[in-house]
């Protein structure tokens, strides 16, 4: 799964981007489809699942604790589950990759079965905090062993040794974090009683959306205030289910960017998902001047859905309100390449998240972005950043991917509108949520080899 091979690659300045593209499915409903699959009874069909790194390592994961996957043909993948409660015990360590959502998300899973699991990952992933999902499980009754890490973290390798029954939790998430609410829930789905997550601020919602789905006894509650109560009833049975999946707005931000950036670009992205709670990007976006329809709006696969239509524009940097991040939280790495070509300021701030993902993505995008020439300031919880006002950025240095996609992705973008080439020092990475990122590009810009 891990691969030790470094691909440095370059990225110069592109003629206008034209002509239309899909994106490949959601990363965050891939990992779920496969895991809800494998706990009904009977057979799912799942198409335009992502076939990358991380849902192929959650893939690899089910199949090791009993479900039947397999790829068809057509592309459809089929998944024959185990049903709820009647996960086995794997033979070896389950290798997570780079992927932090298959880590998280399974952990919860096996926290009421009564198994034992040993988790490992690739360097970047080891050195994520795990303690965020090993303080709730533990408290439902899970014995949970992990790596010490950096300042007192909890980290991979680790061991879960599930618990059956599992007691029922109400749980306030400390931070808002999805997989955090996913783990609860998942390891509440084979546990007596109601598990209750309480969410301050409402992150993706793909897992109460696609449990219901799939059958589970589940409500979600609104205050007056915003929070959100969600409880799920325990011992559910799933019902398999055809799941289509759409494409990532996570991965159709690079492109709307690239569009808006570019000049005398034009595209069309078919298919990307406009869920409210991964949309923040594309709002965000057209606040600064971005010229983004949406159109062909629908529903697939319980998700809402359009197309998008974006043309270069020029952009003005803004003062971005931190309430908005969790519906954008992959997306900043690609929005300050944007706000680096815009005209004035752009201020974030509350981004502490940020630090903790792949990669420690203030830090490292304020220095890739320094190095290519862009004017960024590092505070302790985000970047403030003086655009060129459209003037494309210097270039002409090599940047440091750390082993994370999306900031990987980030700067092959920003090399599209530099003057001078910029080189990633690493892209295996993109692999990870985005196989075809390169052959959409050169599809896009025209070029021949794509
Ligand atoms: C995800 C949740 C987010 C996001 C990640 C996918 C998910 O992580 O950054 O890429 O699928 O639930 P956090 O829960 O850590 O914010």
């Amino acid at each position: 799964m891990t691969d030790q091979t470094a691909t440095p690659r370059r990225f110069s300045a592109s003629p206008p981007l034209k002509g239309e593209i899909t994106i490949p499915g959601d990363k965050s409903i891939s990992h779920r489809a496969l895991m809800f699959s494998a706990l009904a009874v009977g057979t799912s069909r799942v198409t335009g699942l992502l076939e990358g790194h991380d849902v192929l390592a959650t893939a690899d994961a089910m199949r090791a604790m009993g479900a039947q996957i397999e790829r068809s043909e057509d592309g459809a993948w089929r998944i024959d589950g185990v049903g709820v409660g009647g996960l086995l015990q794997p033979r070896a360590a389950l290798d997570m990759g780079n992927s932090g959502t298959s880590t998280r998300l399974l952990m919860g899973l096996v926290a009421s079965h009564p198994i034992t699991c040993t988790f490992v990952g690739d360097a970047s992933l080891s050195g994520r905090p795990m303690g965020r999902v090993i303080d709730p499980l533990s408290q439902m009754g899970a014995d949970i062993r992990a790596t010490p890490g950096a300042g007192g973290s909890q980290t991979l390798p680790l061991m879960v040794r599930g618990i059956l029954p599992a007691v029922p939790l109400s749980y306030r998430l400390p931070m808002a974090s999805a997989q955090v609410k996913s783990a609860v829930l998942l390891a509440g789905l084979n546990t007596p009683g109601i598990t209750e997550v309480i969410e301050p601020v409402p992150t993706r919602d793909h897992s109460e959306r696609m449990l219901r789905g799939f059958g589970a006894d589940l409500s979600v509650e609104t205050d007056s205030e915003g929070t959100r109560y969600i409880r799920l009833r325990g011992e559910a049975d799933f019902t398999p289910q055809n799941i289509v999946v759409p494409g990532d707005p996570s991965s159709a931000a690079f492109f709307i960017v690239a569009a808006l950036l570019v000049p005398g670009s034009d595209i069309l992205i078919a298919n990307v998902g406009i869920n409210p709670t991964r949309a923040g990007l594309i709002h965000l976006l057209r606040d600064m001047g971005g010229d983004i329809s949406l159109l062909n709006e629908r529903e697939v696969g319980g998700e809402p859905v359009a197309d998008l239509h974006v043309r270069h524009s020029m952009l003005t940097g803004v003062e971005v309100d931190p309430a908005i991040a969790p519906s954008m939280i992959d997306e900043f790495p690609i929005l300050f390449v944007a706000a680096a070509l815009a005209k004035g300021r752009t201020v974030t701030s509350g981004l502490d998240e940020l630090r903790v993902k792949e990669s420690d993505r203030i830090a490292v995008m304020a220095t890739g972005l320094q190095a290519i020439g862009a004017r960024v300031e590092e505070t302790p919880d985000g970047l403030i950043i003086d655009g060129t006002g459209g003037e494309p950025l210097p270039g002409g240095a090599s940047v440091a991917g750390h082993l994370d996609h999306r900031i990987c992705m980030s700067f092959a973008i920003a090399g599209l509108v530099s003057k001078e080439a910029v080189e990633i020092d690493d892209i295996a990475p993109i692999s990870t949520s985005f196989p075809n990122f390169e052959a959409l590009l050169q599809s896009l810009s025209g070029e021949a080899d794509a």
